[in-house]
């Protein structure tokens, strides 16, 4: 949620933070600004909208070798020029760019900040004119900057130009994300290193409380007393080309594309000099010493843990409950005597999941992440961590994240139970491999798939998921897709559960997606279609090969029952796509949503 950026060097700046915030976006699109800093002082640049409505607005003539940057995730204040990023204090001589939330910041406003006339109804601008106030009342800017820090209650990720010193950006992070990249003559500021591949690929990962003082020459970390951190810079192994659409219009559908690719990958990533499949042992040992597995994830990846749990129970014949993060804290179970936690998190930043991690590592308990970003916070702050290998996920709508989830996580179970001892009847490197081309077809059914998606849902008000077993969770994540990029109020139910109550708002036409890949009850899953039918719903039954039926709408390839999810999820996200595309929605970029949720 935000995404800033910052550069020092010998080049102009704003095509280089421009290019930075365009790589961000995803990150939030409701507004975005640069301030750059030359000997003439500070220059802002804010506008509502998108970062090509930003560019339109900036100055070419305004050389300027430093610079910061956002774009924008609104919090605090409704999106708009005032509440865009950066801020200044009154003098206008510090500027600032921050991504998190201050949750003390009306307190900070009343206690040292009464005479100040606010500009914005945001958080951050309390940051800047706190550091104007103690830089005012004579102290140095980073004593100020540090002091500032000391006070905040929350998350932060900053950036602050001080206009008196166009030498220096001062920097800081807790629990916000926030990289410094290296290069000859230059560095910069980043809330993820895609931002910023476009001028190095070495990266300095940053601590919570830390403070560090970048100039062109020189990046120095320093802790919140004022002593150095000697930190080693990692190469970034990231291709431009992974952050490109190319031909594609989306990278949602670049990214449903990638699946069969991810899969395969996983299966090489995961598979030791034998060919058979391998773990970590420190991980399997965890696995094996724990009597209860707790996972704990939010949306997309909720869904995955939900399908990961019927991996895990089935095959390494553990105990698994799978808990919404941000409801986790409030109604913790009574935890049993050796818990074991999995984060699974795409993007290794959600704010909720990583509240648990604090908590639960505060309890002493071990933790793992399952996570597409090494060196996220979630990775770096639970004891294992196992990763997607999936490439950059840019679409706010999760897709190839969800299936490397699930390929990680079988993988996981299947060498888990090899090391109990336990007979998994089946090969799973082998299926995984069926996996994969089953993908392709149904990659390469995009024109089917984009009628029934018209026919369905071009001008449908509602639609609902319904399936049983494995299946429920797979239709609980089509329902997400579909309401998070078309805007269809959409819900997946469990096909037993709808005559409980739901089955109230079936009316005549209203789309019912029904999936049936589950030989053991595909007979009850119908037999639920047959129910909704009757009182006027249009059925569209998606079944697998082997179980297809007269009346079905699309058939799937057969793959083991207990990875249908991996592919069955695939026509789930190609009619969401369609169906936001035919409703003229922003596939990759839906209203009031952003990619990484780095708040509570
Ligand atoms: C939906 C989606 C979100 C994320 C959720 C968790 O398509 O992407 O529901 O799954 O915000 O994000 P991560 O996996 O990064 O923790």
């Amino acid at each position: 949620m935000c995404g800033i950026v910052g550069y020092i060097g010998n080049d102009d700046s704003k095509e280089i933070l421009l290019k930075g915030l365009e790589k961000l976006e995803y990150r939030g699109y409701d507004s975005a600004g640069i301030a750059v800093m030359n000997e003439n002082g500070v220059h802002v640049f804010k506008e509502k909208g998108r970062i090509a409505d930003l560019r339109s607005i900036v100055k070419e003539d305004v050389l300027a070798k430093t610079g910061i940057g956002h774009t924008r995730w609104a919090t605090h204040g409704v999106p708009s020029t005032e509440n865009a990023h950066p801020h200044q204090s009154t003098s206008g001589r510090f500027t600032l760019v921050h991504n998190g939330v201050i949750e003390n910041y009306e307190l900070l406003k009343r206690e040292y900040l009464k005479d100040v006339t606010f500009v914005s109804e945001t958080d951050t601008e309390v940051i800047v004119q706190l550091i104007e106030l103690f830089v005012n009342d004579g102290q140095e800017v980073l004593v100020a900057f540090r002091k500032t820090l000391t006070l905040l209650k929350g998350s932060y990720a900053l950036a602050l130009l001080d206009s008196q010193n166009n030498e220096t950006i001062y920097v800081a992070k807790n629990k916000s994300p926030l990289l410094v990249g290296l290069g000859d003559s230059f560095n910069v500021v980043a809330s993820d290193a895609m931002a910023m591949l476009q001028v190095t690929n070495q990266f300095v990962e940053l601590i919570d409380k830390e403070v560090v003082i970048v100039t062109k020459d020189h990046v120095t970390i320093q802790n919140l007393n004022g002593e150095t951190i000697n930190r080693k810079p990692y190469t970034a192994e990231l291709d431009e080309s992974d952050i490109e659409k190319g031909t594609y219009p989306y990278y949602m559908l670049k990214e449903i594309d990638e699946q069969p690719l991810v899969t395969r990958k996983i299966i090489q990533m995961y598979q030791d000099e034998q060919g058979n499949l391998t773990i970590d042992p420190k991980i399997i040992k965890a696995m094996n010493e724990t009597d209860r597995i707790y996972i704990i994830a939010a949306g997309t990846s909720y869904h995955a843990g939900l399908v990961g749990k019927q991996f895990i129970e089935k095959m390494a014949k553990i105990p698994v409950e799978v808990h919404v993060a941000s409801e986790f804290s409030y109604n913790m179970p009574i935890l049993s005597e050796k818990p074991l936690f999995i984060f699974i998190t795409q993007s290794g930043e959600t704010a909720d999941s990583r509240s648990v991690l604090v908590q639960i590592k505060e309890m002493g308990h071990s933790s793992m992440t399952i996570t597409n970003v090494q060196g996220s916070t979630l990775s770096r702050e639970a004891d294992y961590t196992l990763l997607l290998h999936a490439g950059p996920e840019i679409a706010v709508a999760s897709t190839k994240a969800y299936t490397a989830q699930l390929a990680v996580i079988a993988i996981l179970a299947d060498v888990t139970a090899k090391s109990r001892n336990i007979t998994v009847d089946f090969d799973l490197i082998h299926e995984l491999g069926i996996v994969a081309n089953a993908m392709e077809v149904l990659c390469d059914s995009k024109e089917e798939l984009e009628h029934i998606s018209r026919e369905f849902l071009s001008v449908t008000r509602n639609c609902f998921f319904i399936g049983r077993s494995i299946d429920y969770y797979v239709g609980q994540e089509g329902a997400l897709k579909l309401k998070e990029i078309s805007y269809i109020q959409a819900e997946g139910f469990a096909g037993g559960e709808l005559k409980h109550g739901t089955i109230a708002l079936i009316e005549e036409g209203t789309p019912i997606i029904a999936l049936a890949t589950q030989e053991s009850v595909n007979l009850s899953i119908r037999g639920n279609v047959k129910e909704v039918v009757a009182r006027g719903a249009k059925p569209c039954i998606i079944s697998m090969k082997g179980l297809e039926m007269d009346d079905d709408t699309f058939v799937i390839p057969e793959v083991h029952d207990l990875l249908t999810p991996l592919i069955s999820v695939v026509p789930m996200q190609l009619l969401a796509y369609y169906a936001a595309l035919h409703r003229d929605c922003d596939v990759d970029k839906p209203r009031n949503l952003a990619k990484s949720v780095t708040v509570e």
